[in-house]
């Protein structure tokens, strides 16, 4: 019999039907099912009623749009340092190197860290530092909008960071403490994807498809389709599943550092963002535990016949190399700096 082979367009991408949590919701057990529930099938929920205003979220879009529509000359004043603040140009990151063949991300983005004075001596570490910001007369206002916002979504973080412990089995507080969270590396961050389409048979994506690197990331979409998750990595071939942008809710995902601190209890999902013509704009939050933190198994994700699969390691160490593997090595703007 002859062998079957695929031809014409490719099967259309279902929609993936996923969990949502109501952040309000007196039921914590309710939320901790709910939550576990989409740790273990897909590593992606969304959240709810988290207490960042709806007029808050649209003035912190149109003031990253406001951004992205300044000209390059001006957004290269700001380009990101090596403390990963400020301007990230297209292509800056390439998250899938083995997919994407010729060039990165079609993205353009802004790193916004926790604040950290020149002069205070925490600023030696790694990722630590005073933000970049677009001069004041540039864009009024923006970078009180980018504090504010950075500051509300730490605690919407450390909200979802005591279900899941809760759902792990662990104290309530075992995340949401001084060692762990007390001075997180939190980074958020700005993005607008170029009106193109992409291909995956031509390698071309919005974002090539990657798994984040820390603990937790939520999202913010404007309501542009875009971003697809695959389930199971391992699937060949891989499914890709459209998660749908709902008003006012964060899509919340798990990093890689979960995955390692619960032995794969909680795993981290493959995602990507496919172009669709239109310009979108999305806002990432990665919350990430304090530098020092060191991330090993917990006590309730190991048994005798499931030992640790990961040595021990320490939050900023580990960060830092990820970085260093998706991002451009910043000589290759030496050219654009007067
Ligand atoms: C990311 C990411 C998705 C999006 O920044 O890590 O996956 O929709 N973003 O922008
Ligand atoms: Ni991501």
């Amino acid at each position: 019999m002859e062998s079957q082979k695929q031809s014409g367009p490719e099967p259309p991408i279902k929609v993936s039907t996923i969990n949502c949590i109501d952040l309000s919701n007196p039921d914590i057990g309710e939320s901790v099912a709910l939550l576990k529930q989409a740790c273990l099938d897909c590593g992606f929920f969304y959240v709810v009623n988290h207490g960042i205003s709806q007029e808050f979220m649209d003035e912190v879009f149109a003031q990253s749009k406001k951004f992205f529509y300044l000209p390059l000359n001006e957004k290269l004043k700001v380009l990101r340092n090596e403390k990963h603040r400020g301007y990230t140009p297209m292509f800056d990151e390439f998250l899938d190197p083995d997919n994407q063949v010729h060039v990165g991300d079609y993205k353009e983005g802004y790193y916004i860290g926790v604040d950290v004075p020149e002069n205070d001596p925490e600023s030696e570490k790694p990722f630590n530092g005073p933000n970049v910001w677009p001069a004041d007369g540039v864009l009024p206002g923006w970078r009180q909008t980018m504090e504010k916002f950075h500051h509300e979504a730490l605690e919407v973080g450390k909200a979802v960071s005591r279900i899941i412990a809760l759902a792990l089995d662990l104290e309530v507080d075992f995340f949401d403490k001084p060692e762990v969270l007390g001075k997180p590396i939190a980074t958020l961050r700005l993005l607008h994807y170029e009106d193109q389409f992409s291909d995956p048979a031509k390698g071309i994506y919005g974002a090539g498809a990657h798994s984040d690197f820390g603990f937790i990331t939520l999202l913010a979409t404007d309501d542009v389709m875009g971003l697809q998750i695959c389930k199971d990595k391992d699937a060949k071939p891989q499914i890709w599943e459209y998660v749908t942008p709902i008003k006012g809710a964060f899509i919340v995902n798990l990093g890689d550092m979960l995955e390692r601190w619960s032995n794969c209890m909680f795993k981290s999902t493959l995602h990507r963002v496919l172009g669709n013509g239109q310009d979108r704009y999305s806002i990432a939050y990665f919350v990430e535990p304090n530098h020092d933190c060191l991330v090993e198994c917990l006590p309730t994700c190991k048994t005798e016949k499931s030992p640790p699969k990961f040595p021990q390691i320490r939050c900023s160490t580990y960060l830092s190399q990820r970085y260093k593997d998706t991002h451009a090595n910043l000589s290759v703007y030496d050219k654009h700096q007067a």
